[in-house]
């Protein structure tokens, strides 16, 4: 596939200046004042390096066991190890059933899709008390609300499984919202803001579609679907 070549060329690329900056700090005498430029450099690189990252799992490449799998029983491993994590005053809750549905997906990025939709739950939800539910059901292209939310990028008449993460956090403002995806954008400190950039690209290299609900103050929803490959339906 033409894009999934131009993101391997391109990360390819990237790996010699990143090399030559090693190099090039082996040899500057430490109090160079060309070693800040450098590093300066090679952090712009690293960042090239990481949207090419993105860009291999948004065209579906860096999918290593591609198969057909059930996501709810998939999920629930790191659903039981994450819930481990939590401190009494936090719930999670699990309703996970979408039958024998099937899709065709890639465990470990599905895995890495859950941790990160936790992992951004819980520090909304922060040290207090609070809620994260992950529930997953099977539902039709047809679907009234399945439209409404997703719009044009869910084809009527075929199956999904829909995966819903809501969390009774600090919740987003409308600016906020409108960034959430983009690469390296966080309100936390310590954040990278690859999260939702890497959920993004998995659940677009798997031919879903996301969407979230949330206000300040208010918790956020996020919904996933994912196109069912096997069904009883
Ligand atoms: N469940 C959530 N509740 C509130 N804000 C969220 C939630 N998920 C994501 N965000 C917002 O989206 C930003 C980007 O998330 P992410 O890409 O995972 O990067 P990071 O977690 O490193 O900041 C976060 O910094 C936060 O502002
Ligand atoms: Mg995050």
């Amino acid at each position: 596939m033409m894009a999934a070549n131009i993101a391997h060329n391109f990360n390819n690329i990237l790996q010699v200046p990143l090399g030559y900056y090693d190099l090039m700090l082996e040899v500057l005498p430490p109090t160079s004042e060309c070693r800040e430029y450098v590093d300066l450099s090679r952090k712009a690189v690293e960042r090239a390096a990481a949207i090419s990252q993105l860009m291999l799992v948004y065209v579906g490449q860096g999918q290593k066991q591609t198969g057909n799998i059930c996501l709810a029983s998939e999920v629930q491993e790191v659903l039981a190890e994450f819930k481990k994590e939590l401190s009494s005053e936090q719930e999670l809750i699990m309703d996970l059933d979408c039958g024998s549905a099937l899709i065709k997906a890639d465990f470990g990025q599905m895995s890495d899709l859950m941790t990160a939709m936790l992992t951004n739950a819980a520090e909304a939800i922060g040290t207090g008390a609070g809620k994260i539910r992950v529930a997953t059901k099977v539902v039709g292209g047809e679907d009234q609300e399945l439209g409404q939310i997703f719009g044009a990028e869910v084809t009527a008449n075929s199956h999904y499984v829909l995966m819903e993460i809501s969390d009774t956090g600090c919740g987003m403002d409308p600016d906020t919202l409108t960034k959430i995806y983009d690469p390296f954008f966080t309100t936390k400190f310590t954040g990278r803001g690859l999260g939702l950039a890497t959920v993004q690209g998995i659940v677009h290299g798997h031919h879903g579609a996301i969407a979230v609900q949330s206000e300040l103050g208010q918790g956020t929803v996020f919904k996933i679907v994912f196109p069912l490959s096997v069904s009883t339906h």
